[in-house]
């Protein structure tokens, strides 16, 4: 059996104030293999902060067991943070010191020896391309370089589990593969690694298991593909160059409905699984009918597409 890095069963978490109690957490189990990336995926609001702050340590659920790190989390609290690294949605870096000063201060904060503490502080500057940037002061960074710093301070005290919030909210492309390639590496030398994100392209590229969180319940889990498997399966769309072509296709196949989202109404989309040979079917029979399609395209279904049959199409906006 495979060592978990974090299992939890039964989290609840609900927060009280005027209007009365707000369930946050509604009842999670997570199990995360040691040396993988997990990523609880979910929109705005869903409950990822909070899990990711009970999690580690920094509040207490309302009902649940977890263990972190091989401890468990209510009886060995100091034990778990030992073991981990957090990087908050928030930013840890003081913008006043600079990129080298905020790494020394965190070797200070893990009790590491004044050398140590520099070799350390030097080692990450060259990891993490801020050699140039390390006498600046913070302030003067990029986004992208600020939440490198950030990372890197999460490093110092060499965590086998690091949670990652949203880390790439608010980074221009660019500087968001850079980011996936340093959690690529990161778990290339055997760390865990939580992440949450909003972006359901971020969890395909990195995650090897996913969880989606809406209102505070875990509607789905699994890896990319399992995922993408749940909902029905893709599409074929044909567009056509008028519509008598259109209508003929129609009867030929015997199966379609027009695109709403074609003004011209020129594109017929056929279920189909996408495959050679379900393909080959379709030709076939419109070119038995004397039909060529203008244009042809093949759909599989993508996580957006999971993400909206599960939570429902109010959530389009929030998570594109
Ligand atoms: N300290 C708190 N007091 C009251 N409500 C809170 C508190 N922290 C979070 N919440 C609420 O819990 C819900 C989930 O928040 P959060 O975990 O930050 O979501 P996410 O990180 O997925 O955006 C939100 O509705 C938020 O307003
Ligand atoms: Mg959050």
């Amino acid at each position: 059996m495979t060592n978990l890095a974090i299992s939890a069963t039964g989290l609840k978490k609900s927060y009280r104030d005027k209007h009365g109690e707000k369930v946050v957490l509604d009842g999670i189990d997570l199990s995360v293999p040691e040396g993988t990336i997990f990523s609880l995926l979910g929109p705005n609001g869903a409950g990822k902060t909070t899990t990711v702050q009970i999690l580690s340590t920094l509040i207490a659920a309302d009902a649940g067991t977890v263990q972190v790190a091989g401890f468990d989390l209510a009886r060995q609290a100091d034990d778990v943070r030992g073991a981990i690294g957090v990087t908050g949605q928030y930013s840890a870096v003081d913008k006043l010191l600079t990129g080298e000063e905020n790494l020394l201060l965190m070797a200070d904060l893990k009790h590491l020896p004044r050398k140590e503490g520099r070799r350390k502080a030097a080692e990450l500057l060259e990891r993490f391309d801020l050699v140039e940037a390390a006498r600046k002061p913070a302030s003067t960074y990029s986004g992208g370089m600020q939440r490198r710093l950030d990372l890197a301070m999460t490093l110092v005290g060499d965590p086998r589990l690091i949670f990652l919030d949203e880390p790439s909210t608010g980074l221009d492309p660019r500087s968001r593969r850079g980011m996936w390639q340093i959690v690529r590496e990161l778990v290339a030398s055997g760390v865990t690694i939580f992440l949450t994100t909003q972006y359901l392209e971020e969890a395909d590229q990195l995650a090897d298991n996913i969880a989606l969180l809406d209102h505070g319940r875990l509607i789905a889990q699994g890896t990319a593909d399992e995922l993408k498997r749940l909902i029905p399966g893709g599409h074929v769309s044909l567009r056509f160059g008028d519509d008598d072509a259109l209508k003929e296709a129609l009867d030929a196949l015997g199966r379609g409905f027009v695109d709403p989202s074609d003004d011209d109404r020129l594109t017929l989309q056929v279920p189909s699984d996408g495959g050679v040979a379900s393909l080959r079917e379709l030709l076939a029979r419109l070119d038995a009918a004397g039909i060529e399609p203008a244009d042809l395209s093949v759909h599989t279904p993508d996580l957006d597409d999971v993400f909206l049959t599960l939570t429902g199409d109010q959530q389009k906006e929030t998570t594109r």
